[in-house]
C-alpha cells in the first residue's frame, strides 16, 4: 500500500501534534485492509494514546469505539473527540489493560496500535485479560514495533548506545510473536507492515522531544533491524 488516502484527509497539524510514535493512523489504515469492520460494531481500541486511531475508526468505519489508555486521561481524549466530532461514537476510558472494565464477550473487535507489546508480550495476557472480553469470531488486529530477527543475545555494536534496554525487551521478531499466538486465533496472519518508512518519517519529522530523540536511532538502524509487525485473526 503506497497511498494512505484515508489518513491524508486528516489535518496534518492535528495528527502531528497527537502522534506518540510512528504515525498510528497510517498503521491502522494498512492494518484494517483485511479486517471488514461494519457499522455499529463495538470495538476496543486498546492503548489508544491520544485517540487518533479511535477517531479514525469512528470516522472511517462508523463503529462504536471504547478508547482505553493508561498514560492519557479520558478527559484529554474526550476534548480531542469533541474537536473531531466523534464524541457520540467514541467513549474514552482511563484504565490499565490488566483491569479492563467490560463485560465478558462484549466486543466484536479489538485493535491495538503501538501498544500491545507493552502488556501483551508474555504467555498469559491474551488468554487471561483480553480473550474473555471478545465475542467468538471477534476480529483481533494488532500492530506494534518489532525486530527482523531476535537481536537480544547479540546486539549490534552500533545500536548498543541507541536502543533503550526497556524498549528492547518488548521488541521481538515475527517468529517470537507467532509462538505466543499459536493455536489462539483462526485466519491467523502475522507479517511485516509496508508503512514502516512513512510511519516513522511522519513521527521523526515532528518536533516532539521523543521523536527528536529517536532520529539518531532510526538513521543508524537504516532499515536493518527494526520493523513494524501486524498480527490479525479471529477469536476461536
Ligand atoms: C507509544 S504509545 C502509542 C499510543 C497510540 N496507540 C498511538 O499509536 O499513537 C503506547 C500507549 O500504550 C499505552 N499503554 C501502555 N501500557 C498500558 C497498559 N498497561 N494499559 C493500557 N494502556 C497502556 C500507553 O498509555 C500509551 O498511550
Amino acid at each position: 500500500m503506497n497511498q494512505y488516502v484515508k489518513t491524508e484527509k486528516y489535518d496534518k497539524n492535528f495528527v502531528a501534534k497527537n502522534l506518540m510514535g510512528p504515525n498510528s493512523m497510517i498503521i491502522l489504515e494498512e492494518l484494517l485492509e483485511n479486517i471488514p469492520l461494519k457499522k455499529g460494531m463495538r470495538v476496543l481500541d486498546l492503548g489508544c494514546g491520544n485517540a487518533l486511531t479511535s477517531i479514525f475508526l469512528a470516522k472511517e468505519c462508523d463503529v462504536q469505539v471504547f478508547a482505553v489508555d493508561l498514560w492519557v486521561s479520558a478527559t484529554d481524549n474526550d476534548k480531542r473527540l469533541q474537536q473531531m466530532k466523534v464524541d457520540d461514537l467514541v467513549i474514552p476510558i482511563h484504565a490499565d489493560a490488566h483491569e479492563l472494565p467490560f463485560a465478558d464477550e462484549y466486543f466484536d473487535a479489538v485493535i491495538s496500535v503501538d501498544a500491545y507489546h507493552y502488556f501483551g508480550n508474555n504467555d498469559k495476557y491474551f488468554d487471561k485479560y483480553l480473550r474473555p472480553l471478545l465475542k467468538k469470531d471477534a476480529f483481533v488486529a494488532f500492530a506494534f514495533p518489532g525486530m527482523k530477527y531476535e537481536v537480544h543475545n547479540n546486539i549490534p555494536n552500533e545500536m548498543k548506545e541507541l536502543w533503550d534496554s526497556e524498549a528492547l525487551e518488548m521488541w521481538h521478531s515475527i517468529g517470537w510473536w507467532k509462538e505466543k499466538f499459536a493455536g489462539k486465533l483462526k485466519d491467523f496472519e502475522i507479517k511485516e507492515m509496508q508503512c514502516f518508512d512513512k510511519a516513522w518519517s511522519d513521527w521523526l519529522s515532528t518536533d516532539n522531544p521523543y521523536a527528536i530523540g529517536d532520529r539518531e536511532m532510526m538513521a543508524t538502524d537504516n532499515g536493518r533491524y527494526m520493523n513494524i509487525i501486524s498480527l490479525t485473526g479471529k477469536v476461536i
